[in-house]
């Protein structure tokens, strides 16, 4: 299978200005993906990807690109939509974010994590997902309610999504002692300081 992913971005590199998507495909079925397979899929989608959260004309979907990643590779599906995940830091989270500690205190005012998806489907095409924002603000003020957390969306068009707060925060209350952060898949973290 090895060969196929590394055909599969060969075409997707040769392609990614234009619009070539059935390029970006896979034969072997999505939970069975290696790490290596789905980032050979990732390489493959990633330019097209980040042009469409881009044509939001908002600064920051076109800045977290120059953000650290916190994985070694996009994080298992599970989570959000079951789509594939590969979260940024900013300079102000990126050191406390991938300390990845389940007892933290607040994450420091400032520190946004943003989170790329996609999704592998049925016929092993691969389909672009939102992009997520999670931005940290001043203690008991807009986001008292919501752990100071402040929860934004992007469609793959760059279109901003209406979301409520409540949903996105519900899911991600159980990680409270973690400053209701979720972290990538453990297999997948950067290794911790
Ligand atoms: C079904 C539960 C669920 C819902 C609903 C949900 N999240 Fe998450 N979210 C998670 C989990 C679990 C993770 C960690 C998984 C990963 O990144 O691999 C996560 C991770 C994140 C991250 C990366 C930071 C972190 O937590 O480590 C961002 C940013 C994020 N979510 C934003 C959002 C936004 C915005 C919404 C609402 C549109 C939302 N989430 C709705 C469960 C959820």
């Amino acid at each position: 299978m090895r060969k196929l992913i590394a055909a599969t971005t060969f075409v997707g590199a040769m392609f990614a200005s234009s619009a070539v998507w059935a390029a970006c495909t896979t034969d072997v079925k999505k939970d069975d993906l290696t790490a290596e397979q789905a980032n050979g899929l990732y390489e493959c989608i990633k330019a097209e990807l980040r042009e469409g959260y881009a044509a939001s004309g908002d600064a920051i979907t076109k800045d977290y690109t120059g953000w650290k990643i916190t994985a070694t590779a996009p994080a298992a599906p599970g989570a959000h939509g079951r789509r594939f995940l590969i979260t940024f830091a900013n300079d102000a989270a990126f050191d406390e974010y991938v300390k990845f500690s389940d007892e933290r205190g607040p994450m420091p005012v400032g520190s946004i994590l943003a989170k790329e998806s996609f999704n592998v489907n049925k016929k092993g095409e691969v389909k672009k997902g939102p992009l997520f924002f999670m931005t940290k603000v001043a203690a008991g003020g807009e986001a008292k309610e919501f752990g100071d957390w402040v929860y934004a969306a992007y469609t793959p068009k760059g279109k901003p999504m209406k979301i409520k707060q409540q949903f996105c925060h519900a899911c991600h209350s159980p990680y409270e002692d973690q400053d209701f952060l979720g972290y990538p898949d453990e297999d997948v973290r950067l290794p911790s300081n």
